[in-house]
């Protein structure tokens, strides 16, 4: 006897006789449809059931189980991307660097210098304008920082951070940048840089890394910490700590005559004696009135990095840190950096100056900012 299959459309109550042709490729039972309109109407959640065939999860079921923008891609950890906002303006009154405007987000006077290697040593004029563009960042980051919690999506940090570079006549320099979508990079748990800001809420335990750049004058500030969201476990507690103090021994070397390539061996040696990695794939960069330029400041040990520095020397050093393998990969969005083996990784970002001792930290934190320190939270 052969039994009449039902349409699995939700509502339909139609005899169905279709059957959908990718759960017969994986050998999955039943998927009956009545029609061709009844089949495509439904294929946003049907695909989910491919997706589980295959073993890649039905993009968290914790949310509401339809969003999965990559059925085929395997996700190395547990997060999972979130829909986006659209994207936002910035009113034209405020200076924009060329990117903003061009159609695949080419930096051209970037690129126009790419591989000459030459460090710009910065005039007085020039000193000035990094040194503001870098105040009014960590203004920003601060205030990313406060709102930074519980419940608030990554969107929502976005939204503050681009309506803060705005009050302060800023552009917030990831937007556009080579077609980046959003003001500020928000990067969680396994995420190990670049991440977007979604719709996904945080969550008791995260940790979110706020990546600011702000173009204020001519000239791009970037800083960038990683919080604590609600409890998190004293591990995770551990690699964040220990990511600070790799960029602190870091800056301690940076004086005049010290070779670029120095700072590589004194992250590495910190975050090895921790049992940690640090990634090689993301390097810190000399910034100015261009956002990424000479020089190339890696952050793992024995790099080849070029050049001696010099007073009037500015760059970044951000150093990310993975609790497992340093290696790293690629979200299908072209952007989001995630540990391969899914464990989470940590990373701080400060510009700095290089002057006649030392350097000076130009986006370090000033006075009381009326929120404490992760340092205060261990
Ligand atoms: N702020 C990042 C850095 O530290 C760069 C972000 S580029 C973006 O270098 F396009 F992703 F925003
Ligand atoms: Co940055
Ligand atoms: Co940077």
């Amino acid at each position: 006897m052969t039994s009449v299959q039902k349409c699995e459309s939700p509502g339909c109550t139609q005899n169905a006789n279709l059957r959908c042709p990718t759960c017969i490729k994986l050998g999955i039972a039943g998927s009956f449809f009545c029609s061709q309109d009844c089949f495509k109407n439904n294929w946003k959640s049907h695909k989910i059931v491919h997706s589980l065939a295959r073993g890649q999860g039905a993009n968290d079921s914790r949310d509401t189980g339809l969003y999965n923008p990559w059925p085929n891609y395997n996700f190395t950890g547990k997060l999972r991307p979130f829909p986006q906002s659209a994207k936002r303006v910035v009113p034209l009154n405020i200076d924009r660097p060329d990117y903003a405007d061009h159609p695949q987000g080419f930096p051209l006077s970037e690129q126009a210098v790419k591989g000459s290697g030459h460090i710009k040593v910065l005039d007085d004029e020039e000193i000035e304008g990094v040194k503001v563009a870098c105040k009014l960042g960590r203004e920003v980051l601060d205030e990313a920082a406060r709102v930074c919690d519980v419940g608030v999506t990554t969107d929502e940090i976005d939204r503050i951070v681009h309506e803060a570079c705005i009050e302060r006549d800023c552009y917030p320099s990831p937007l556009n940048y080579y077609e980046f979508p959003k003001s500020c990079c928000t990067s969680v748990n396994e995420v190990i840089c670049h991440g977007i800001p979604d719709t996904r809420p945080l969550e008791d335990g995260d940790i979110c890394n706020v990546d600011i750049t702000v173009y204020h004058n001519g000239f791009h500030g970037d800083l960038n910490e990683t919080f604590f969201v609600g409890n998190v476990g004293d591990k995770v507690k551990d690699l964040v700590k220990v990511t600070y103090e790799c960029l602190s021994k870091a800056i301690e070397i940076v004086k005049p005559g010290e070779k670029y390539r120095e700072i590589g061996n004194v992250i590495q040696k910190h975050a090895q004696t921790h049992g940690y990695s640090v990634v090689k794939s993301y390097c810190g960069h000399g910034i100015h009135r261009l956002f990424h330029t000479a020089p190339n400041v890696p952050h793992y040990a024995k790099n080849r990095a070029i050049g001696v520095m010099k007073p009037g020397h500015c760059f970044t050093i951000e150093p990310m840190i993975s609790m497992g393998t340093w290696r790293d990969e690629m979200w299908p969005d072209k952007w989001t950096a995630v540990t391969v083996d899914g464990q989470y990784s940590a990373q701080f970002e400060q510009t700095l100056l290089v002057n006649e001792t030392g350097c000076e930290i130009l986006t370090r934190r000033r006075e009381k900012n009326g929120q404490p320190h992760f340092m205060d939270k261990l």
